[in-house]
């Protein structure tokens, strides 16, 4: 799938130095804020854009069943042989119609999307809203994190806000619950002026 999926990128092509660059952080060192909002285990979450798996391999530790939404197939493949794990279920699908997933016919408990939104387009976000709410159960939980400042050569970026993400979400009965503002964790995107804002919402 990758190579023709918009917001995909570049990534392709870097795909092996962001296999060690993005394991160099903790899932709690990234979501630190939002930590408390995660359901208790055992739950299911769904991980869109997953990467390579730090995420998904850190709540599959806990006990949780997870998919793993990857369209890049370098990430994707990558990812599976550095996190094996049973309870991972690696899926290529895309944002914004998310077709594989949906034909799961599944809920989660926690949905996540770390470092994603910013690749969609503001048509692609419109689209890609209600399908996310629809995909989360009544006690679940969305975390989103928003990337802020310029945009890598080779990659396809959107500027994306805190208003605009509050409205799509409000729209589709997500109350938020959380909204945090840091700068970037890696010393060169932070040279850059790079800032990120964290999101958690609720069915509400
Ligand atoms: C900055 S990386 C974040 C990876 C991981 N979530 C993390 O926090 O480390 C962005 C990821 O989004 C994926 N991506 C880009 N466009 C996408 C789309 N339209 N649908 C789903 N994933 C997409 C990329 O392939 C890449 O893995």
């Amino acid at each position: 799938m990758g190579l023709n999926v918009p917001g995909t990128e570049g990534y392709e092509a870097e795909a092996e130095r962001l296999l060690s660059e993005y394991e160099q952080f903790s899932f709690e060192d990234i979501h630190q804020p939002v930590l408390h909002f995660i359901p208790e285990v055992p739950n299911k979450v769904l991980d869109i854009g997953a990467g390579t798996g730090r995420d998904a391999a850190y709540l599959a530790g806990q006990g949780r069943p997870v998919i793993a939404v990857e369209p890049t197939n370098a990430l994707r493949r990558g990812a599976a042989l550095l996190h094996p794990s049973s309870l991972i279920t690696w899926v290529d699908d895309s944002l914004p119609e998310l077709t594989r997933v949906l034909q799961l016919d599944e809920q989660f408990d926690l949905i996540l999307l770390s470092a994603v939104w910013m690749h969609l387009d503001a048509g692609q976000r419109l689209r890609a809203m209600p399908k996310i709410a629809s995909l989360l159960n009544s006690a679940g939980v969305l975390i989103l994190s928003l990337r802020h400042g310029p945009v890598p050569a080779g990659r396809v970026m959107f500027a994306v806000s805190v208003a605009e993400t509050l409205r799509l979400a409000n729209a589709e009965q997500l109350k938020s619950v959380y909204q945090g503002h840091a700068n970037s964790r890696q010393d060169l995107n932070q040279r850059k002026g790079v800032t990120w804002t964290q999101m958690g919402f609720e069915k509400g």
